[in-house]
């Protein structure tokens, strides 16, 4: 089966970017030219996908807006490649009642699914290049569920999901087990969730199956960790840039890095930073 559909979760709080964050969504805070936000659609678009649902919730009703097309006086070239992509792709909206986790959100998306296999971008998080184009070469390998997975320091692996696995190929592993946020003295590896997935529709079951876990929340990796149980599911290792915008010093060095390779103001940028005195 293709993967058709594409899933973006865009209902969390975003504390750690406060007070950036008090009147905004987290996934419209720019990162150079366009909201984080946009760069996911344009992720998922550029992996072939024509149909995206955004999971929304309290306070995010800009996301909505950006998403209409622009009826700006002047519009500029960000403006009409954003709408170039509004013409072919169809973007749905729902909005989360309560925020219960990442889990309870996915759960949303269950009607729009229907019964094929979804990619699931997080929609604080950029990859360059597109991950979710990779992890769908491995899903059309494997036929099953897979996880885009990143090495992290093991002083980090409390902030992330975290896989057991044994690798199966160059970087594919067969998921053994899978724990959210784990302590240091407890994670079994190093490879970090870092929100990309392509998952088939028994993730559904699974969520409502799935009590609160981490954070009295329903978590999506303890819905993984059940589906893990019924079928066979991998990781990917995605060797790419990934940012986190939900955090401050990675959505401040996402700006510096795209910045300094951006075709309009790169060389300029890349100029101050060598005048700068640091
Ligand atoms: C969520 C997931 C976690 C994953 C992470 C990636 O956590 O629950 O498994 O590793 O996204 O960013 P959050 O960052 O929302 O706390």
């Amino acid at each position: 089966m293709k993967v058709e559909k594409a899933v973006i979760p865009a209902a969390g709080y975003g504390t750690r970017m406060l007070p950036i964050t008090k009147a905004q969504p987290k996934e419209m805070v720019p990162v150079v030219h366009k909201p984080v936000i946009q760069y996911v659609v344009e992720e998922a678009y550029n992996s072939g996908i024509r149909d995206v649902l955004i999971i929304t919730g309290k306070g995010k009703r800009a996301i909505e807006d950006h998403f209409d097309r622009s009826d700006v006086p002047k519009p500029n070239h960000y403006v009409t490649e954003l709408d170039k992509i509004l013409e072919e792709i169809d973007i749905f909206f729902v909005r989360q009642k309560e925020q219960k986790g990442l889990g309870d959100a996915v759960r949303y998306a269950e009607s729009f699914i229907d019964d094929e296999p979804f990619a699931l971008l997080l929609g604080d998080t950029i990859t360059f290049p597109p991950c979710t184009k990779e992890l769908i070469q491995v899903y059309r390998r494997y036929k099953t569920s897979v996880v885009a997975v990143e090495e992290v320091p093991l002083e980090k692996v409390s902030l992330y999901g975290i896989v057991a696995c044994k690798e199966v190929e160059e970087s594919v592993y067969l998921i053994e087990d899978l724990i959210e946020k784990p302590n240091v003295d407890e994670t079994p590896s190093n490879l970090a969730i870092l929100g990309r997935y392509i998952l088939t529709p028994e993730i559904f079951e699974c969520i409502k199956e799935t009590k609160p876990g981490k954070g009295n929340e329903i978590q999506l990796t303890d819905a993984m960790k059940i589906l893990n149980t019924r079928e066979r599911m991998y990781a990917y290792l995605f060797e790419g840039k990934r940012y986190d915008i939900g955090n401050k010093l990675d959505w401040l060095k996402a700006n510096i890095e795209l910045a300094i390779g951006d075709e309009e103001i790169g060389e300029t940028m890349r100029e101050f930073i060598r005048l700068l005195e640091v």
